[in-house]
């Protein structure tokens, strides 16, 4: 469904941190030896979808190439960051009932386009066809714009990234609209928290296996679960760069983190069980047991001492 991109060039000031990683031949935690790490040259595969793809499971291998940003990458980094956050922060006071997606859509393409001067990364991404994903109630993620309307006591996800120039801005954020429904209230608070038990794990000499062991922990203590098959990826020059950040792992599993490393971190939490089905638009993710599910998502750089949060806005909510 979501086919490697061919290999992208890259520049000749890039640093590129290459791993060989092994895996248990099944991902589950505790099923297996643990990974090994071994650096070794392989070629640069950035801007990779973040699907788990299951050729590269069944393989027992997956080959990394996580890149470490330079200054003038960071810089740009940043404003990409504070633009995205920018976008989340407008959109905000727009979300009532009775508004469309497709409105929220427009107004969010339309601000991006004309006052940020930047380009919303989702139209045409692998033929995505609107700027913005919303994901209302019981959808995953990637739920496509349309003509369905905001109800009062629905929830949504608005999932924004932006680039400019060159460098994408990646975050998302639970809306409610109307009155709060309370098992949404809930649901979307266990995923804010979750996203930031994985964020203060960030520092340089944790492993990525730190990360998702604390949102997984974290989840599960509250009954609720982790989707397993969509997952935080690396981002810079591209959308979904390597690593892929797994939302659910064991501490110590993983590749080492390392200053300069610049990725995202957004769980999918699900109220009832962690399994999802793909519906025939071939973006749309739903729950199967249609219980409610929320995600927020940040973009993070790694910094000599933990880490920077590129993607706070204003109106963020701080946990
Ligand atoms: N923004 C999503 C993410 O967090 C990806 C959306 S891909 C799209 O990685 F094509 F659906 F826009
Ligand atoms: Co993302
Ligand atoms: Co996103």
């Amino acid at each position: 469904m979501c086919p490697q991109a061919t290999t992208p060039a890259t520049g000749p000031h890039d640093r590129i941190l290459s791993n060989i990683v092994t895996r248990p031949h099944r991902p589950v935690d505790g099923a297996g030896p643990a990974s090994l790490t071994v650096r070794t040259a392989v070629p640069d595969r950035s801007d990779r979808y973040n699907l788990i793809l299951q050729s590269d499971l069944r393989k027992n291998r997956v080959i990394m190439a996580i890149k470490i940003k330079t200054d003038e990458e960071q810089a740009l980094m940043r404003i990409a960051g504070r633009l995205t956050a920018d976008v989340l922060d407008m959109i905000g006071a727009h979300v009532k009932p009775g508004v469309t997606t497709n409105e929220l859509d427009r107004i969010c393409h339309d601000y991006i386009v004309d006052t940020q001067q930047a380009i919303p990364a989702p139209l045409n991404y692998r033929g995505f066809p609107k700027s913005i994903c919303t994901s209302i109630n019981h959808v995953v993620c990637h739920g496509i714009p349309g003509d369905r309307k905001l109800r009062n006591g629905d929830f949504v996800n608005i999932d924004i990234t932006v680039i400019k120039d060159g460098l994408h801005g990646d975050s998302s954020r639970m809306f409610h609209v109307g009155k709060p429904n309370v098992a949404a209230q809930r649901t979307a608070d266990v995923a804010f928290e979750a996203m930031w038990a994985g964020i203060r794990q960030v520092r340089p000499g944790a492993r990525f296996g730190d990360i998702g062991h604390a949102i997984q922990t974290y989840v599960e203590a509250r009954r609720c679960s982790v989707v397993r098959e969509y997952c935080g990826h690396g981002i810079g020059h591209g959308f979904h760069e390597d690593p892929q950040v797994l939302h659910y792992g064991r501490p110590g599993n993983g590749a080492e983190i390392q200053t300069g490393m610049a990725f995202t971190i957004e769980p999918m939490v699900n109220d009832g069980k962690r399994h999802v089905r793909l519906l025939p638009d071939e973006w749309t993710v739903v729950t199967k047991d249609h219980s409610l599910s929320a995600q927020w998502e940040h973009t993070i750089l790694v910094t000599s001492d933990g880490y920077e949060v590129l993607t706070l806005g204003r109106a963020d909510r701080t946990p």
